[in-house]
């Protein structure tokens, strides 16, 4: 019996943070970037599913609503239709606005290739990230950020922070803030760290500015960042 080809497709998460997407103000030339690796890569039978986040538009509506008295749950849920409008947009530049819509329950991706926003309140699109690896049974999550990494700190609050190339569960539960707010800034949420944890999710964490080095990632070329060693 000949003629039958098995061909392996490669599955890749990436959670895209909305601080690149759309901060201050929408990226294009950025999401045509982005857009442009994941159709290429696609060719090459690497299928990536992006997870966008809510940047800074997110965090106007937030901090306006809680200033109006909203509740965290509300804010969250605001946050949430940012995070999707950014994904659209996502979509948009794709060219699959057509044909997809934005999923809004991770249970319900069937898809290796989808794109969505947030889901529910409580946390943020890093851990709807980690939920979809674990979903689709992803080889590899991309947490790509404004930053190069994981630092031992906010490298914006302390310079002195250092990056580390490799991180452990009990230093990454360690160092992420504990309690999930509307807007949190975080390079990963508790809630993304146990899921992965858990799950023993092969994680990177980058800067998503550099497409390059993402791509190098993704081929398991040596790259900038932070591993997390399960
Ligand atoms: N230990 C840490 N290592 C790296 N960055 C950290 C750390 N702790 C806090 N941060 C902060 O997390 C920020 C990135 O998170 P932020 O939520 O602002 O961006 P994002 O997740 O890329 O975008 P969005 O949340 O809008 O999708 C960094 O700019 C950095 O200041
Ligand atoms: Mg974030």
């Amino acid at each position: 019996m000949g003629g039958l080809i098995a061909q392996i497709i490669m599955k890749v998460v990436v959670s895209l943070g909305g601080s690149i997407v759309a901060s201050p103000s929408i990226n294009r030339n950025f999401i045509l970037s982005y857009v442009d690796m994941v159709l290429r890569l696609k060719k090459e039978d690497i299928s990536i599913s992006t997870v966008v986040g809510g940047g800074k538009i997110a965090r106007d509506y937030i901090e306006a609503a809680r200033s109006f008295g909203a509740s965290e749950e509300f804010c969250d849920e605001i946050g949430i239709l940012a995070t999707r409008m950014n994904a659209s947009l996502i979509l948009s530049a794709l060219g699959e606005w057509a044909e997809k819509r934005i999923p809004v329950d991770v249970e319900k991706v069937e898809d290796d290739n989808v794109v969505m926003g947030g889901t529910l309140p409580g946390h943020t699109t890093d851990a709807v990230s980690a939920m979809l690896a674990s979903k689709i049974k992803a080889d590899l999550l991309i947490n790509a950020s404004n930053v190069d990494g994981i630092y031992d700190k906010d490298p914006r609050e302390f310079p002195e922070a250092i990056m580390l190339l490799r991180v452990g569960s009990k230093e990454l539960l360690g160092i992420i803030k504990g309690e999930h707010m509307a807007g949190i800034t975080t390079i990963l949420d508790i809630k993304a760290a146990k899921i992965i944890i858990r799950n023993r999710i092969r994680t990177f964490v980058l800067n998503g500015r550099d497409l390059e080095n993402m791509e190098r990632a993704i081929k398991g070329k040596s790259f900038n960042g932070t591993e997390v060693v399960l």
